[in-house]
C-alpha cells in the first residue's frame, strides 16, 4: 500500500424509506469523528456516506405515499437525509446515491466482469425473504415463519434467478479473518462471521437478481431483471470512488488513491452483508478487501432495537433542539462502549450534559477568560510551564490518539476528559482569584493563567473532531483562531507541545459553550 493512501471512510448507506433517527446519526457521527481526527493528523481523508434507494422496500413506501420512486427518493434525500447531516455538522466528502448514473453505469460493469469470470450462473431462488431486511432468509432466521429482526411474516419466493458463487469464496474468507483480525472487529463480531463461515449449513450461493418487481438496476444481460439491492448497495463503496475506470482517468486515478477502504462502519444488524458477501465480491473480482469491518452496537429502546419499521425512531432533531448538536455528537460516543449495545436516556445525557460538558469543560473555559481578562487586560500572558500538567498533556494526547484510531471513541474522550479534570483542578488548587490579592505574587498569577490556557487550548483541538462548532467559538474566544489560525488545521502532532499558544492572544468573553439545561427552552 502506498505511503500517501487516503484515509478512506464509509457509512452505510441508508434506507430513504424514511427520515433518519438517531440509530444512523450514531454511525455517521463516528464516522465524522473519526475521519476528522484523521484530518487533524494531517492525513489525506475521505468520508463517503449516501443513501440506499431500490428495492421492495422503497417501491412499497412511494407506492403507499402515490408517488413514483425516484420522487419520493428525491423528496427524501433533499427534505430529510442531506439537511440531517448539515445540521449535524457532518463533513462528508461525497454523498452517494444508488440512482445516480456513476452508479449504476459501474455496477453493471462490475456484474458483467463477474458474468465473463464464471461466477454468475442462472438458477432457481425457492425460499423465504424479508422485505424489512431485504434479505433471502436461512430457517434459522426465522421465529414461526416471521422474521426474528421485523417480528413480520417473510414473503414465499419462487424465482428464476441470477446467482453469485458465493460458496467457492468461503475458504478464503476464513483465512483472511484468521490471518487478519483487525479485518472485522469488535472481537464478539469476528467470532460471529467465522462461526457463520463455518457452520454446517455452510454458505449457500446468492441469488443476486430479482424478477417479480423493477425498482432497480436492469441486470445487462437480462433487462427483465432487476439487481438485488444488496449486490447493487454493497457495490457503493467502490462505485463512489471510480470502480472499474480507466487507470488513467480521473475515477480510475481516485480508485487508485483512495482503494481498499480503511474502515467500513456499519451496525450489528448488517454486519455479514459487510463481511461475507462483500468481500466476496470483489475477491471474485480480483480487487483488494477492504481493511476493517466495524459492527458497533444498537441503541436501544425498551430493550430492543430503536427501528423505523418498529416506530420507535427519535429523531436527531428531537435532542439537538434542547442539548444541542455537539452535546448529542460528544453523548453517544462518550456513554456507549463502541461496539455494545445501549438505551438512550434523557435522564443520563441531561447529568452528563450538566456535570462533563457545563461544568467541567465549559466552566473552566469560562473560568479562564473572565480571569485573563480581569487580570491580564484581556491578553494571554507570558508563556510559562508547569511540568505536572505539561507531562499529564503528553500522556493523554497518545493515549487519545491510540483509542479513537482504535475506534474506541469512549476510550479516547474519557482520556480527553480526564485532563480536562485535572485542568480544573489545578486552577482550584492555585486559588488564582486569592493570589491576585497580592501584587508581589504577579508573575505566579499570569503563570498560573497561562498554564491554564495551554490546557483549554489543548482540550479545544483534542475535541475538535467530536464538537466542531463550540470548540471553534472557544478557538476564537482565546484569540487562538487570529494568532494560531483556524482550530482544524492544528495538527495532533503538536498538541501537547507547551508554549503553542502565543502570548498576547487577545481573549474575547464570546456566548456560553454550554447554558444550562432550563435556560434552553
Ligand atoms: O441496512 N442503533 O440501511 P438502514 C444503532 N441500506 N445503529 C442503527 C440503529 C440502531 N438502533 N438503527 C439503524 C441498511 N442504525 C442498508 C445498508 S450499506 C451497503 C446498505 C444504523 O437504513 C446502523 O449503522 O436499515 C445500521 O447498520 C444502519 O443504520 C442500517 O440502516
Ligand atoms: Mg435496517
Amino acid at each position: 500500500m502506498a505511503s500517501d493512501k487516503t484515509f478512506y471512510l464509509t457509512t452505510p448507506i441508508y434506507y430513504v424509506n424514511d427520515a433518519p433517527h438517531i440509530g444512523h446519526a450514531y454511525t455517521t457521527v463516528a464516522g465524522d469523528v473519526l475521519t476528522r481526527w484523521h484530518r487533524q493528523k494531517g492525513e489525506s481523508v475521505w468520508f463517503l456516506t449516501g443513501t440506499d434507494e431500490h428495492g421492495e422496500k422503497v417501491m412499497n413506501t412511494a407506492a403507499q405515499n402515490n408517488v413514483s420512486p425516484q420522487e419520493w427518493c428525491d423528496k427524501l434525500v433533499e427534505e430529510a437525509w442531506k439537511p440531517n447531516w448539515r445540521d449535524l455538522n457532518i463533513a462528508n466528502d461525497d454523498f452517494i446515491r444508488t440512482t445516480e448514473p456513476r452508479h449504476q453505469e459501474r455496477v453493471q460493469k462490475f456484474l458483467q466482469g463477474l458474468k465473463d469470470k464464471g461466477f454468475i450462473y442462472q438458477g432457481k431462488y425457492e425460499g423465504p425473504y424479508c422485505i424489512g431486511c431485504e434479505e433471502f432468509k436461512l430457517p434459522g432466521d426465522l421465529d414461526e415463519g416471521k422474521c426474528k429482526v421485523h417480528g413480520r411474516p417473510v414473503e414465499m419466493l419462487s424465482e428464476e434467478n441470477w446467482f453469485f458463487k458465493l460458496s467457492a469464496f468461503v475458504p478464503q474468507l476464513i483465512e483472511r479473518y484468521k490471518s487478519h483480525p483487525e479485518a472485522c472487529e469488535p472481537t464478539s463480531a469476528r467470532n460471529e462471521v467465522l462461526a457463520f463461515l463455518e457452520s454446517k449449513e455452510g454458505v449457500s450461493d446468492l441469488s443476486i437478481s430479482r424478477s417479480t418487481f423493477d425498482w432497480g438496476i436492469p441486470v445487462p444481460w437480462d433487462t427483465d431483471q432487476v439487481i438485488y439491492v444488496w449486490f447493487d448497495a454493497l457495490l457503493n463503496y467502490a462505485t463512489a470512488v471510480g470502480l472499474g475506470d480507466a487507470p488513467d482517468s480521473e475515477g480510475g486515478k481516485k480508485f487508485a488513491q483512495t482503494w481498499p477502504a480503511d474502515v467500513h462502519l456499519v451496525g450489528k444488524d448488517i454486519l455479514r452483508f459487510h463481511a461475507v458477501i462483500w468481500p466476496a465480491m470483489l475477491m471474485a473480482a480480483e480487487l483488494p478487501v477492504p481493511g476493517k469491518v466495524f459492527a458497533h452496537g444498537w441503541l436501544l429502546v425498551g430493550g430492543e432495537k430503536m427501528s423505523k419499521s418498529k416506530l420507535t425512531g427519535i429523531a436527531p432533531s428531537d435532542i439537538t433542539s434542547h442539548f444541542g448538536v455537539d452535546a448529542f455528537r460528544y453523548y453517544f460516543l462518550r456513554a456507549i462502549p463502541f461496539g455494545s449495545d445501549g438505551s438512550f436516556s434523557w435522564e443520563d445525557m441531561s447529568a452528563r450534559y450538566t456535570s462533563e460538558l457545563a461544568n467541567d469543560f465549559g466552566n473552566l473555559a469560562s473560568r479562564l477568560i473572565a480571569m485573563i481578562e480581569k487580570y491580564c487586560d484581556g491578553k494571554i500572558p507570558a508563556v510559562a510551564t508547569d511540568a505536572g500538567l505539561s507531562g499529564l498533556l503528553t500522556e493523554t494526547v497518545a493515549k487519545a490518539d491510540a483509542a479513537i484510531c482504535a475506534l474506541d471513541f469512549q476510550g479516547g474522550i474519557t482520556a480527553i476528559m480526564d485532563f480536562c479534570k485535572r485542568a480544573n483542578g489545578y486552577v482550584t488548587e492555585k486559588e488564582p482569584w486569592a493570589i491576585a490579592k497580592d501584587p508581589a505574587r504577579n508573575q505566579e498569577l499570569f503563570d498560573v493563567l497561562y498554564n491554564t490556557a495551554e490546557c483549554v487550548r489543548a482540550l479545544a483541538v483534542l475535541l475538535h473532531p467530536i464538537m466542531p462548532a463550540t470548540t471553534e467559538t472557544l478557538w476564537a474566544a482565546l484569540g487562538a483562531q487570529a494568532t494560531l489560525g483556524s482550530i482544524a488545521l492544528q495538527k495532533v502532532a503538536d498538541i501537547a507541545t507547551w508554549g503553542t499558544l502565543p502570548a498576547d492572544s487577545v481573549v474575547t468573553k464570546g456566548a456560553v459553550l454550554f447554558p444550562r439545561l432550563e435556560e434552553k427552552q
